[in-house]
């Protein structure tokens, strides 16, 4: 252990807290075109010049679609309790719907038997953004007819591994997908119109809320939720300007989803998507969920423009610290979320995704001395047992992420994990920040 590395030391959490890994099926599986898998949205925007740094797709990305075994085995290592992964919808509806792809769903067979026979959870999210391709053709998330073509996939998914998965999840990060797929432009499908953008976002709700019924129908029993990425809101300067953009910042990134899911309200600030709005429609997202997946890494700013989104986003205000691809590290912005959150919401949470993204390479012994994930690690835990003794109900804290991966927009340059992965090699070396987890896992087991 280095010197200056913080001691993993025993937290005050609840007796049933558990500790895990994340990950998503485009970021990691590679096999794009094997075993009748069908093109997602992904795969044709990394197609696009420009659209992904140094032209990087998820084509082979980890290959874990064929390394999934040593995967699990680093995770047992690890001392992984939960592993949350996603199902990559068009490796099992290859159009999206109709005929399933039944090698598809034996991989998936195979992953969590194999993490059933490791002692670890797995907990299954529907859908971490790789839209299937011929759905886009019809419109995508703009199109209404989507939360049935959802819901049928849902059903899918909970009838063949409903008997052993005990956890499962709508959607991964909504904002995310729809504000930078559909507003901004920056994710797939690559769409940046305001109208695209609250439409696909109340389809999103929609689908979330027939998925729910659905896997409530078909997987009795199971624990139902979803995951939200929510950061505070900052506007770049005191200007009443900058003030109300990040205000709409906020509507459109923390209370667009999980306001309509949970309370079964839209925000005022976004009054066009009533546009959308059909009678009958917030009683079909308002299901009841059983839990909050919490996504937080730093928070975000907002300057204003005169776009129609009504702001930019922008960069952290010099100072301060950063992680390596530049994220703001703030653990007290968490434990705020932590608190909100909960306030607002009233839901157990399980933080889903933290981490720390940085240009990593093997250093001359052939390892990864990451301190910096480590202290941000630390610092980030740490506030979160600070939220617990303020009260908030927090149950579950699963790292982004077990590997390097495919970085979306940022290709391979960015490295998220626990396992550096060599991406000539597919070679996957743990970093130091894996055995501190493991130890921190290890001080706080029960
Ligand atoms: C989140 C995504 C995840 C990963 C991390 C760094 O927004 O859910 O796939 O890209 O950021």
């Amino acid at each position: 252990m280095a010197s200056s590395e913080p001691a993993p030391s025993a937290l005050t959490l609840p007796a049933s807290f558990r500790w895990g890994v994340s990950t998503a099926a485009y970021q990691i599986e590679g096999a794009a075109a094997e075993d009748g898998r069908g093109p997602s949205i992904w795969d044709l925007f990394g197609r696009q010049k420009g659209r992904i740094a140094n032209g990087d797709t998820g084509d082979v990305a980890c290959d874990h679609y064929h390394r999934y075994r040593e995967d699990v085995a680093l995770m047992r290592r690890l001392g992984a309790q939960v592993y949350r992964f996603s199902v990559a919808w068009p490796r099992v509806l290859p159009q999206g719907r109709g005929q399933a792809n039944h090698k598809g769903l034996d991989f998936y067979d195979r992953l969590i038997d194999e993490l059933l026979g490791n002692d670890i959870a797995p907990w299954l999210c529907l859908y971490h953004w790789d839209l299937p391709q011929a759905l886009d053709d019809l419109g995508g998330w703009q199109n209404r007819d989507i939360a049935l073509w959802f819901a049928d996939y849902a059903a899918l998914v909970a009838r063949r591994f409903g008997d052993r998965v005990r956890h499962f999840a709508t959607f991964n990060e909504p904002n995310v997908c729809t504000l930078f797929g559909y507003g901004m432009g920056w994710n797939a499908p690559g769409i940046a119109n305001r109208r695209s953008f609250l439409q696909a976002a109340h389809h999103v709700n929609l689908a979330h809320g027939e998925a729910v019924r659905t896997l409530r129908a078909l997987a009795p029993g199971a624990q139902l939720g979803a995951i939200y990425n929510r950061q505070v809101c900052f506007p770049v300067s005191e200007s009443s300007e900058d003030k109300a953009a990040a205000n709409v910042l906020d509507a459109c990134w923390n209370r667009l989803y999980a306001d309509p899911q949970c309370l079964a309200e839209y925000p005022p600030e976004l009054a066009d998507v009533q546009e959308f709005v059909q009678a009958g429609d917030i009683a079909r997202i308002a299901q009841p969920i059983d839990w909050f997946g919490l996504n937080h890494y730093s928070p975000i700013y907002a300057r204003a423009d005169d776009s129609a989104l009504g702001f930019a986003w922008a960069s952290p205000p010099a100072g301060g610290a950063l992680t390596g691809v530049g994220w703001r590290i703030e653990p007290g912005a968490f434990r705020d979320e932590l608190v909100a959150a909960y306030g607002r919401y009233k839901l157990p949470i399980y933080v889903t995704e933290n981490g720390f993204g940085a240009k990593e390479t093997l250093d001359e012994t052939g390892a990864v001395n990451d301190t910096g994930r480590i202290a941000y690690l630390h610092a980030y835990t740490k506030a979160m047992e600070a939220a617990a003794a303020a009260g908030v109900d927090v149950r579950g804290y699963y790292v982004w992420s077990l590997l390097d991966n495919f970085e979306w927009g940022s290709g391979y340059a960015s490295r998220f994990g626990l396992v550096f992965v060599d991406y000539a090699t597919q070679k996957r070396v743990p970093k130091a920040s894996f055995d501190w987890f493991a130890r921190l896992i290890d001080a706080n087991r029960r």
